[in-house]
């Protein structure tokens, strides 16, 4: 795949063709979860409630004016309200459909397929050991999944040695799980499911100009290295987007 012709992932694929292009959707098949599974009886860690947050009332104009990327941090902490607010304002959901297959959250997403995933290295949150996590949105909790001193300079070096993202106070790491858009879309799902990667991370840089932090889109990275770092197959699951937080001044 050259440059000139790896253009056409930026495309519109053919819809006049979708409706005849048995999705499995349109086969019959049974939707996928809007949630990546975890194991039963894991220990979840709570967060602060969207109800009870006290913070985030910055006027959108100022968070917009302010936003920047941000790639120096104070060695200071997140509250776990601060990072409960970041967490609900990129992948919070705001109601689900009666049967529950279909959730509506405070980032929009084709299809309302929601394909993505976000893992939380964290390393400085004030309750929260530092370690890896993944966000449940549908119960607003924290899955922890392991912890290594290490894991900080490790993703730092896989981010293409940009050092900075190892003295971030937690970094988002989102994955996608392709099928959850495939199933509906297809062939045409895969430019849709950067777009929406995209929304998320923007929420992102205006939420932390309400909590004075600071956070910088991060695309240039290993593949294989990050997807090792948090698990995941690299088929039916890999990172597509990255964004270390941490306070600034
Ligand atoms: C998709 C995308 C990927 C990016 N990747 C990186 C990156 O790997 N490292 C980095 O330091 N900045 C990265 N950035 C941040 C840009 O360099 C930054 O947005 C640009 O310089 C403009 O600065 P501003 O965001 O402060 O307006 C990325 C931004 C986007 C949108």
């Amino acid at each position: 795949m050259d440059t000139i012709s790896n253009r056409d992932f930026l495309k519109a694929g053919d819809w006049r063709k979708f409706a005849g292009a048995q999705t499995d959707q349109q086969k019959g098949v049974d939707h996928p979860p809007t949630q990546k599974p975890y194991p039963k009886g894991a220990m979840l860690i709570d967060l602060v409630s969207p109800k009870e947050f006290t913070i985030g009332n910055v006027p959108l104009i100022d968070a917009i004016n302010n936003r920047s990327s941000r790639r120096s941090y104070l060695d200071k902490p997140l509250s776990l309200e601060e990072l409960s607010f970041l967490l609900w304002s990129t992948q919070g959901i705001k109601r689900t459909t009666d049967n529950g297959v279909t959730s509506f959250r405070t980032v929009p997403s084709a299809g309302s397929r929601h394909p993505v995933e976000t893992y939380l290295l964290i390393k400085n949150v004030t309750s929260l050991s530092p370690g890896l996590y993944r966000y449940l949105p549908d119960e607003h909790k924290l899955l922890p999944i392991r912890s290594e001193p290490s894991l900080p300079t490790k993703l730092a070096q896989a981010c293409c040695g940009q050092t900075f993202v190892a003295t971030a106070a937690v970094t988002f790491i989102w994955t996608a799980i392709p099928y959850r858009t495939e199933w509906r879309y297809a062939i045409f799902s895969h430019k849709i499911i950067a777009l929406d990667a995209g929304h998320i991370c923007q929420n992102l840089y205006l939420t932390v100009e309400a909590i004075k932090a600071g956070t910088c889109a991060i695309g240039a990275y290993l593949q294989d290295e990050v997807d090792s770092i948090i698990g995941v197959d690299g088929k039916d699951e890999f990172t597509v987007y990255i964004a270390p937080v941490g306070k600034i001044r």
